[in-house]
């Protein structure tokens, strides 16, 4: 498969590595150092626009912690956009470093010292985002890479929610255990997320590292009778319950919940 990128250099992709729900990516011929994201479907206008701006917006300190897009790629014989280049990042996701049978494996010398590393690194990392002006929009336990140094390198930066000259090109996308109550249930289309949204996500990977990957809302129920939300009966409790409810099994408002750590 071969693509142009924005300044006619033709880009031949060689295997594939992984795949999202989006996209697909690929080892590029001839550079070790990038690799290339091919989407899956008609990229959707607004998406398009927001992938020829960020080549534009990239700066050292974004690279030194994610793989911002470098250039975009045409198809040969439509011109139409199809993907991305990004530099290639190392790291493990880190759920491989919080959950504990994985981090003994994959991360045997990782000590409390390291966890309390890569969460104050993952803090530091999102706070460079933010200081752009983005949001992470879609924080989740496959985003963040983590090295063998302790360093964080965020992935999937296409579905960040991006503002230029004053417009935020948005992040439609999210998954229940990173997203605060505020904002379970509702369709993420056309919600503008904050940078408060993002630190929600950031808490629970924190407790997460920090407590052998438990979420801090998961719970027992501890009352008579089945458990239910308030719309609809729940039956293993679903974590978008307790969080739209505030209900952390580690608060105190789990005397009311009924839902203990
Ligand atoms: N810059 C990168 N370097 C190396 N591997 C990557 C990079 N970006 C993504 N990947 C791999 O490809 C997978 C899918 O990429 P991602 O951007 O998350 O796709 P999607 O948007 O479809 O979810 C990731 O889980 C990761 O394994
Ligand atoms: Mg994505």
């Amino acid at each position: 498969m071969s693509f142009f990128d924005s300044k006619g250099n033709k880009i031949d992709l060689s295997t594939e590595i992984a795949r999202g729900a989006e996209g697909a990516v690929f080892n590029i011929q001839g550079n070790n150092e990038i690799v290339a994201k091919v989407y899956l479907k008609d990229i959707p206008t607004d998406k398009t626009k927001k992938l020829f701006l960020m080549p534009g917006m990239v700066t050292k300190e974004l690279l030194a912690i994610s793989s911002w897009p470098i250039e975009v790629l045409f198809d040969s014989t439509s011109g139409r956009l199809r993907g991305i280049l990004m530099h290639r990042m190392k790291g493990r996701e880190i759920h491989d470093l919080y959950g504990p049978a994985s981090r003994k494996q994959l991360f045997p010398t990782a000590d409390w010292r390291f966890l309390i590393l890569a969460a104050r690194n993952l803090a530091a990392a999102i706070d460079t985002i933010h200081s752009y002006g983005h949001v992470i929009g879609d924080l989740n336990q496959k985003g963040v890479l983590i090295t063998n140094n302790g360093l964080v390198k965020l992935i999937d930066c296409d579905s960040f929610q991006i503002q230029y000259d004053n417009k935020n090109f948005l992040c439609d996308v999210g998954v229940p255990d990173f997203t605060p109550p505020e904002l379970q249930d509702n369709p993420f289309q056309g919600i503008v997320r904050t940078q408060n949204h993002d630190n929600f996500g950031l808490a629970v990977l924190c407790f997460q590292l920090l407590f052998l990957g438990r979420h801090p809302f998961v719970g027992r129920y501890h009352a008579h009778g089945e458990y239910s939300g308030p719309n609809r009966p729940l039956n293993p409790i679903e974590i978008g319950h307790p969080i739209r409810s505030k209900s952390a099994g580690y608060s105190g408002a789990n005397q009311a919940t009924h839902l203990r750590s």
